[in-house]
């Protein structure tokens, strides 16, 4: 292929992957779907500007309708969340995670977090930017396995014979709230900082229905802005104002210089649609989320934690070692349009298996909620599922009626102008 094709085919791709989200069924927990006014803001010219520094006091001219643009996300970013600072700039969720790092810790610092396999991100790791990027030594929270938590009186003892300089909550599998109030009083006597990293609840904790860290005793959450809350990819650090200083000089000169200020614009409207629709939609995603779990369950499936309920959160946890393993049904649900994420279960690495072909799938309904989706979509998404996994049905024949199911749901729900979900923003020609 010579330069223009290539260039072709790149715009043809994309054009296909639009034409295929349109019909499958997406229960990636890290993933949700921008309304049309976030994808609006994120095309603009914003999108290869320099704004260093922060509104008011930049290092670069040409700000000017920038700045209060950045404002406008902060002041929003403050009263959805209580917090007396918000720093918008990172560009990322590892990035807020990084910021939060160098704000508050030196390398050699130690810092308890979740492991990997309990539902730790790789950015609390000893592989990634915690440890291997930042220095931190890393302690972990004893984690209940049945209880899918962390277990208050075996961390508390962690925290208090460890004496770390930070403990981080949050988590990737994160079916019910961490004891950050229990905990964080611990942090307390030893000298602590306590944050929480909120990617993956960010959107619940923005309606209220998940849990409210700031006030149970953590001092700054860090955040990616796009899984249950419908952001662009984008991060952020929430805090009080005793920690303004440290977060904003760890963020810029510290590890921004631009800071994609399209995905500001898309941030300031992401946090005013939940400001307005956040309670409502975090709400049915939590319900759906619960109904999914229910139907699975009903349907054979080994849905973790049943005592409880199985999810307080978007995601749903499935044990499908009854089955086949995580990585190959994720394949074959793929085939069937049903996008899933494998997902290693606290005990599968004691059990020989590995994040390749784990024991478990992760689902979250943050994405088929936006869609507009309710109970009894989540009983046919469990059927489908159903299908491939026990009955073993033709995958084909699972993708076309997939396709069928989803001909009705392609509106981006919960925003002030919906509208079409995956359409091709075709912009090229134009005069
Ligand atoms: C708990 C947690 N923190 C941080 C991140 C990273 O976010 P980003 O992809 O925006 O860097 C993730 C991503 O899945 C996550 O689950």
């Amino acid at each position: 292929m010579d330069a223009l094709e290539k260039y072709q085919e790149v715009f043809r791709l994309i054009s296909e992957h639009h034409k295929w989200m349109k019909e499958t069924i997406n229960l990636i927990a890290s993933e949700n779907i921008v309304s049309q006014a976030v994808k609006e803001a994120m095309i603009s010219d914003f999108s290869h500007r320099y704004a260093e520094g922060m509104p008011g006091d930049r290092v670069y001219a040409g700000c000017k309708y920038i700045d209060p643009v950045e404002e406008i996300a902060m002041e929003l970013a403050k009263e959805l969340f209580g917090a007396e600072h918000a720093n918008v700039q990172p560009v990322s969720g590892v990035v807020a995670n990084l910021v939060v790092y160098s704000a508050l810790t030196e390398p050699g610092d130690k810092m308890v977090a979740l492991k990997i396999p309990s539902g730790g991100h790789i950015s609390m790791g000893k592989i990634g930017a915690a440890g291997k990027v930042h220095g931190l030594r890393l302690l972990y929270f004893e984690f209940d396995n049945e209880e899918m938590n962390i277990d208050v009186d075996k961390s508390s003892e962690i925290i208090r014979n460890e004496e770390p300089k930070l403990v981080l909550f949050g988590a990737s599998v994160f079916l019910f709230p961490h004891p950050v109030k229990e905990l964080s009083e611990v942090a307390k006597e030893v000298d602590a900082f306590v944050a929480y990293d909120a990617s993956h609840v960010l959107g619940l904790i923005a309606g209220g229905k998940f849990q409210d860290p700031l006030r149970e005793g953590a001092q700054v959450i860090s955040s990616s802005t796009h899984k249950t809350f419908p952001g662009p990819q984008h991060g952020m650090v929430l805090c009080y104002d005793d920690l303004r200083e440290r977060i904003d000089k760890a963020t810029f000169p510290g590890l921004v210089s631009n800071h994609h200020l399209h995905n500001v614009a898309g941030l300031a409207i992401a946090l005013a649609e939940m400001m307005e629709y956040g309670k409502e939609y975090s709400k049915k995603i939590i319900e759906n989320a619960k109904s999914l779990a229910q139907a699975l369950y009903e349907r054979g499936f080994d849905v973790l934690c049943e005592h409880k309920g199985f999810t307080e959160s978007h995601q749903v946890v499935v044990d499908v070692t009854k089955y086949g393993l995580g990585g190959d049904l994720e394949k074959k649900l793929e085939r069937a349009n049903i996008i899933v994420n494998r997902n290693l279960l606290p005990w599968d690495l004691a059990e020989g298996r590995n994040f390749r072909n784990p024991g478990g799938l992760r689902l979250g309904t943050s994405e088929v909620t936006r869609l507009g989706m309710g109970k009894s979509e989540m009983e046919e998404i469990a059927e489908f599922m159903k299908r491939v996994i026990i009955d073993k049905e033709g995958e084909k024949r699972v993708a076309e009626d997939v396709r069928e199911f989803r001909r009705e749901f392609q509106e981006v729900k919960y925003c002030f102008e919906s509208g079409k979900a995956y359409e091709y923003l075709k912009i090229r020609g134009w005069a």
